[in-house]
């Protein structure tokens, strides 16, 4: 089974910048093969990683929806192939792009499609890692696969933190199993006051550690460098390495 490991916390706190660094930690410490999967409907976890996006899981599921099936072909064949074809293969990792949740109508015929391959798909991979757009609902959707790992990533700001101890409260009334869920705070300068520390001891999640706050992150994403490609000796790397190795 494939050890699966998830990301969530407030917007902006770099959950998509955190997934890119785990799967470059990931690939130079042997474990992979991975599927990356950009669960977020407003995807960018592709920049992170310096590839391009040219259709969705969604994109595909309105497709087959609106019946544009070529003639001669089934729906179920052709939604395969399409999905098939969806799936970003490099060297280094797969990724599979959610897209847009559903709009109005049944979609049934085509959710079952989709749970049916993305359930095929994760058993070719011994990792899985999904990154999520802000909030916890949306893990729900993604029945194929309990949680190992969920990562709750706050700032060191009191909404951060609120919100990190929101999603742990949610994580256990979901449907989907959470194996470990740990805290991470990014974007750190110095050292921790006390009152953080002493919130961080409610949230009820394992506090891993900090992620410093490093210009070379804003500076790679300004000029639209993929951060996955940051120097080796970027402070970022070197605290999120220190953090990973507790993940996986
Ligand atoms: N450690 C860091 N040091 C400096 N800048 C950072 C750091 N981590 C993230 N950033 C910057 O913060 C911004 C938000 O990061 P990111 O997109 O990863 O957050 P997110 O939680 O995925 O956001 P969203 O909720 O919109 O998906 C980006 O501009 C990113 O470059
Ligand atoms: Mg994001």
């Amino acid at each position: 089974m494939a050890y699966t490991i998830a990301f969530s916390g407030k917007g902006g706190v770099g959950k998509t910048t955190l997934c890119g660094l785990l799967i470059r930690y990931m690939l130079e410490t042997g474990k992979h093969p991975i599927l990356v999967v950009d669960a977020d409907s407003n995807y960018n976890l592709n920049e992170v990683l310096g590839v391009e996006v040219e259709t969705t899981l969604g994109d595909i599921r309105e497709q087959m929806k609106r019946g544009d099936v070529p003639i001669g072909m089934t729906k179920d064949r052709f939604m395969d192939t399409k999905l098939e074809e969806s799936i970003i293969e490099t060297d280094k990792f797969d990724l599979v792009v959610m897209g847009r949740p559903e709009g109005q109508g049944c979609y049934c015929a085509a959710n079952t499609l989709l749970t049916n391959f993305l359930t095929r798909l994760v058993g070719n991979y011994d990792y899985i890692v999904i990154d999520n757009e802000a909030g916890m609902e949306h893990i729900s959707r993604l029945t194929t696969k309990d949680v190992d790992a969920l990562v709750v990533v706050s700032d060191t700001s009191k909404r951060g933190l609120q919100a990190a101890k929101r999603i742990n409260e949610l994580a256990s009334s979901l449907h989907v199993v959470i194996g470990r869920g740990y805290l991470v705070l990014n974007n750190v300068e110095g050292e921790l006051s006390d009152a953080v520390k002493k919130y961080i001891d409610n949230i009820g999640l394992e506090f891993l550690g900090c992620v410093m706050k490093d210009p070379l992150i804003q500076e790679y994403d300004m000029e639209g460098k993929p951060t996955f490609e940051i120097p080796e000796d970027s402070v970022a790397l070197k605290s999120a390495y220190e953090v990973f190795k507790k993940i996986v």
